[in-house]
């Protein structure tokens, strides 16, 4: 798997420092609070692993399920919500976590659908931002790191289905999806 690798982008290393900072921020922001923390499912699971085992603030953990690239790095227009929330969203502070914000059609219509029940906050953490890429208005209020616009792999995400166990991130040689 590591020779389909073309360059690392994000050690392990610089990936654990900046989730313990983003833990301090997140635990500082939401001080004295209980908060509805939303994994979006599935690359992001790796990110929420690390993330709340970076967080002292009171958590509950749920997930929703989004169906916007498949198998192809092209993205459909319209995410679909494939499985929602389990938990009561009204009057809570709710998180959304995921591993990138590319286009930010995904993160928007997520947080449209939690906003509908009328939580008492929505916010959002992503792991990777790809500015240049951005569809529209969404900003996260939490990034882990701002890429350019590559291809990468790993700590979540995936190519195919693969690579989503990597503990770095990575570039793919062309070969591999060309
Ligand atoms: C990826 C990623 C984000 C979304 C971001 O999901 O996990 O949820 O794309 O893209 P956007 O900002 O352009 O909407 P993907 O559909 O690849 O599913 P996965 O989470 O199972 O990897």
């Amino acid at each position: 798997m590591k020779n389909d690798l073309q360059q690392i982008l994000l050690t392990e290393e610089q990936i654990s420092r900046r989730i313990s900072e983003l833990g301090l921020e997140i635990d500082r922001h939401y001080e004295g609070k209980e908060i509805l923390l939303v994994t979006l499912l599935d690359g992001a699971i790796v990110f929420t692993a690390d993330l709340i085992r970076n967080l002292s603030i009171p958590l509950r953990l749920d997930c929703i399920r989004v169906s916007s690239y498949g198998d192809s790095t092209d993205p459909e227009t319209a995410p679909r919500i494939l499985s929602s929330l389990k938990s009561e969203v009204g009057g809570r502070h709710v998180l959304l976590v995921d591993d990138i914000l590319d286009t930010g059609n995904t993160m928007k219509r997520v947080h449209d659908e939690v906003l509908a029940r009328d939580p008492e906050s929505v916010h959002s953490c992503v792991f990777l931002d790809k500015p240049e890429r951005r569809q529209n208005d969404f900003k996260a209020d939490w990034s882990g790191f701002s890429i350019p616009d590559e291809f990468v792999v790993g700590y979540g995400l995936d190519y195919a289905g693969q690579y989503r166990q990597l503990p770095f991130v990575g570039t793919l040689k062309p070969s591999v999806y060309e």
